[in-house]
């Protein structure tokens, strides 16, 4: 069981028994602090290349949240409070269920087909984020709560008081191949201790994604949970310098909608220095989504792009606050594409609807450079030659041909092909 070294840290900081407990306990004074919570020790900080100024904004820092409705955040005092510090967008979508196709999404430009949270890697011939910030040589770190050591790739880890706290499935980056089968780049992915030390230490990079516990981020608690974590972590740290700059911009939102029902609309608000005044507790309702993450800052650094969906013009608006300042054009999309669509998408990481890893469609995205085709890429395995999904799932291996291709054709027309690309 973790035991504090500090006893009395604070209103929010209940008793030792409280890490397995229902009401949210700070691990430590303040989020600037280490703790014996986190199982890794701090690794010295980390080392970023210069700066490299953006159109709008240094530094890109998300943060996501888990499977909550869109109401039920907004009655949160805590999301209010962020709400009249930000812009609120109210158009912003998951892009399928369950949760590891969407962090998938945020780093990869596709989900792959995947429609559950199984261990998955995802091989080398798929670029990500990573690649196309390394090619401007502009810093990126990823920091996992609770995961014991940087770079960790096992499937979960269970704390000393036999709570899972840290699960793979929320941590996009250890999933591609090309980041966590590269030590250099497999020691940025780290953990909280060391967040407190790089913070400290005024290293923090200039893309930053940030995933809190099963706990913390809602996902085995409720929103109320989730938000008092909130109030510990992030509320603070809006006000400190070595995390918010005045070009810093901060994307909070959740993965997914809990109602698979319903389209995918999750609460997602944009705070940081460089959202001036004027649009401070303000709303925007530009159709986003998880992919917007990407040509948002491909369109802020002039990237490349990795030909996924992150060039679909229909799901990768770019934050309208961003593209006012680059003079990028949006796609005003009426009607939105369905988004909770979840199992019957086609993809490599679908075993009833098989389809190998594809090439990167070419084209040009936000950032206006070109898509980055990996090395070992079969270029002959296009979006527009690509093989039939087929099942190659155990139990779909006696599914007679001829019903087969139907459902095939249902799927493929209600899919309307988003993942093929
Ligand atoms: C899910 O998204 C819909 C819109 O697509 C929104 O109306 C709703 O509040 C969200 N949450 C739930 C639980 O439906
Ligand atoms: C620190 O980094 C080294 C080398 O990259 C690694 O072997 C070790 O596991 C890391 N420690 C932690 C706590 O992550
Ligand atoms: C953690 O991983 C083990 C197997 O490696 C699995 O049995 C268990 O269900 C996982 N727990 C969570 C919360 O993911
Ligand atoms: C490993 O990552 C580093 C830093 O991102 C990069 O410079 C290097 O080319 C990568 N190595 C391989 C074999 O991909
Ligand atoms: C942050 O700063 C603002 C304005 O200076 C102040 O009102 C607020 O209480 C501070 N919040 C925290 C959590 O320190
Ligand atoms: C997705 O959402 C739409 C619109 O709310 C709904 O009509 C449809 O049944 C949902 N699809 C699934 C698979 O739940
Ligand atoms: C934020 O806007 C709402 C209405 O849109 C208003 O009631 C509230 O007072 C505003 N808050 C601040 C801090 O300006
Ligand atoms: C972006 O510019 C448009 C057109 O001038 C304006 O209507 C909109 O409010 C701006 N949005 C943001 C978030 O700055
Ligand atoms: C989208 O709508 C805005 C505001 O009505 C308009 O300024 C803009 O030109 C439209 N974009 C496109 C691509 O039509
Ligand atoms: C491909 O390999 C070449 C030579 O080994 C290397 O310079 C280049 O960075 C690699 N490209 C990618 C996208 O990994
Ligand atoms: C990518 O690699 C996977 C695994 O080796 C392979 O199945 C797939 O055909 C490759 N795709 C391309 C486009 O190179
Ligand atoms: C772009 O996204 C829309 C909406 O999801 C989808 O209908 C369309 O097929 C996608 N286009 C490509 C080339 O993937």
């Amino acid at each position: 069981m973790f035991v504090p070294t500090i006893v009395v840290l604070g209103a929010l900081v209940k008793s030792a028994s409280a890490a397995v407990a229902s009401t949210f306990t700070a691990p430590a004074a303040a989020p600037t602090d280490t703790s014996p919570f986190y199982v890794g020790a701090s690794n010295s900080t980390i080392t970023n290349t210069p700066l490299v100024p953006g159109k709008v904004f240094d530094r890109f820092i998300q943060i996501w949240l888990e499977n909550t409705d869109f109401a039920s955040a907004a009655s949160q005092p805590v999301f209010q409070q962020l709400s009249e510090q930000g812009i609120t967008l109210t158009s912003y979508y998951g892009v399928t269920h369950t949760s590891e196709p969407n962090y998938l999404a945020a780093a990869g430009g596709d989900f792959w087909g995947l429609y559950d949270d199984n261990f998955e890697a995802v091989p080398t011939n798929i670029s990500t984020v990573v690649d196309l910030l390394d090619q401007k040589a502009i810093s990126w770190s990823s920091y996992q709560e609770n995961m014991p050591t940087d770079g960790y790739e096992g499937f979960n880890y269970t704390n000393s008081d036999g709570y899972t706290y840290y699960v793979r499935k929320h941590n996009p980056l250890v999933i591609y191949d090309t980041v966590s089968g590269n030590a250099t780049r497999a020691a940025r992915i780290r953990n909280f201790n060391d967040f407190a030390v790089d913070l400290g230490n005024n290293s923090i990079s200039q893309w930053t994604f940030i995933t809190p516990n099963l706990r913390d981020d809602g996902h085995d608690t409720t929103v109320a949970y989730a938000a008092n974590w909130l109030s510990y972590w992030l509320l603070p740290l809006l006000n400190d310098t070595n995390f918010n700059t005045d070009r810093t911009l901060i994307l909070l939102t959740f993965d997914e909608n809990e109602t698979y029902t319903i389209n995918n609309q999750v609460y997602t608000v944009l705070l940081g220095g460089v959202i001036p005044q004027s649009l401070r507790n303000t709303t925007d309702s530009q159709f986003y989504t998880h992919y917007s993450t990407l040509s948002t800052v491909e369109n802020n650094w002039s990237l490349g792009n990795l030909g996924r969906q992150d060039i679909n013009k229909t799901v990768s608006n770019v934050f309208s606050f961003v593209a006012n300042g680059t003079g990028y054009q949006n796609e005003n999309v009426t009607t939105l594409p369905l988004l909770n669509l979840t199992g019957t998408i086609p993809g490599p990481l679908n075993p009833e609807y098989y389809v190998p890893y594809l090439a990167p469609t070419e084209g040009t995205g936000a950032g206006g450079g070109p898509t980055i085709i990996p090395n070992g890429t079969n270029t002959s395995l296009t979006t527009a030659n690509a093989p039939a999904p087929v099942n190659i799932s155990a139990a779909g291996a006696n599914v007679d041909v001829k019903m087969f291709s139907v459902a095939v054709a249902v799927v493929l027309a209600a899919s309307a092909s988003i993942l093929l690309g």
